[in-house]
């Protein structure tokens, strides 16, 4: 593999810089990347396409003959920078979006991430609902959102709203507020299916108890959108830990104005008087 094209060294940085913020605990957390066309003719050198394909344990037709690259189930993002071949992968969707093979990568054997099914599934979505921008998913384990999951409500409007209220350019940066998965037991369809719904409306689900998903155009955006939604929890986290009584805070007149201001238009949902 040429470490110097972009999309690989984007994908690298991202798995370390998530591990430095702590987000990625022994194998926690995967992140899957969407090649463009002109991407996967500077890759198909080094691609062994003699590989069996196998189930994804989900349809994503609209996936058909796409190639992804992907982190390994049970590997630790610590080591993607360390050993990249061995820790991620390329990988193709069939002509029918039901199977994957293996093109490039995990030399010393292993599967692309447990949670292949909702990656693909988010990205489906997402290349349907912004009009094939979105390349970008990753899940990560961040400490102060799921802290959150255990003593705010599990519902996305007052999620939403509590942590806009925590940093200004929340709003701006998740204008479409953030999606919650109750509990469910991870790795298969069932939570790709919940997850990927929500995906239709949120760029950021978070699975309770769990961790969050984000989507977004490119490896910058996404790591942002994560690092801006952790950053907001953290603060919420302070606050709830000095006794969590607000003397003063951002409020929905406030959002009002800074919509106007920013020429954009935050969803009334989110507004509403507390
Ligand atoms: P994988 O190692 O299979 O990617 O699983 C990690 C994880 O975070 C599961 O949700
Ligand atoms: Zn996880």
């Amino acid at each position: 593999m040429n470490y110097n094209i972009k999309f690989v060294k984007d994908f690298i940085q991202l798995a370390t810089n998530g591990y430095k913020q702590n987000w990625h605990e022994r194998n926690g957390g995967n992140l899957s990347y969407r090649l463009k066309k002109e991407e996967i003719e500077n890759i198909t050198q080094y691609c062994n396409f003699s590989s069996d394909y196998r189930p994804i344990e989900t349809s994503v037709p609209k996936l058909a003959g796409e190639y992804f690259m992907v982190t390994g189930s049970g590997k630790f993002f610590k080591n993607v920078v360390l050993d990249p071949e061995d820790n991620i992968c390329i990988i193709q969707i069939d002509d029918k979006g039901e199977n994957y093979r293996i093109l490039w990568g995990l030399k010393n054997g292993g599967r692309p991430t447990s949670e292949l099914p909702t990656h693909l599934m988010n990205h489906e979505i997402k290349k349907v609902t912004t009009d094939n921008k979105h390349r970008v998913i990753y899940h990560c384990h961040p400490t102060n959102i799921i802290a959150l999951t255990f003593v705010l409500p599990l519902d996305y409007k007052i999620f939403t709203r509590e942590l806009w209220e925590m940093a200004t350019e929340c709003p701006i940066v998740f204008l479409n507020g953030i999606g919650i998965v109750d509990w469910m037991v991870p790795g298969g369809k069932e939570i790709a299916m919940a997850t990927s719904k929500l995906m239709n409306k949120f760029d950021a689900v978070i699975w309770a108890h769990h961790g969050l998903f984000c989507s977004g155009e490119d490896f910058d955006i996404t790591f942002g959108l994560t690092h801006t939604i952790e950053k907001s929890a953290e603060i919420l986290v302070k606050v709830l830990s000095m006794g969590g009584n607000k003397l003063q805070t951002i409020t929905s007149k406030n959002f009002r104005d800074l919509a106007v201001d920013f020429k954009v238009s935050l969803p009334e949902e989110f507004l509403f008087e507390k």
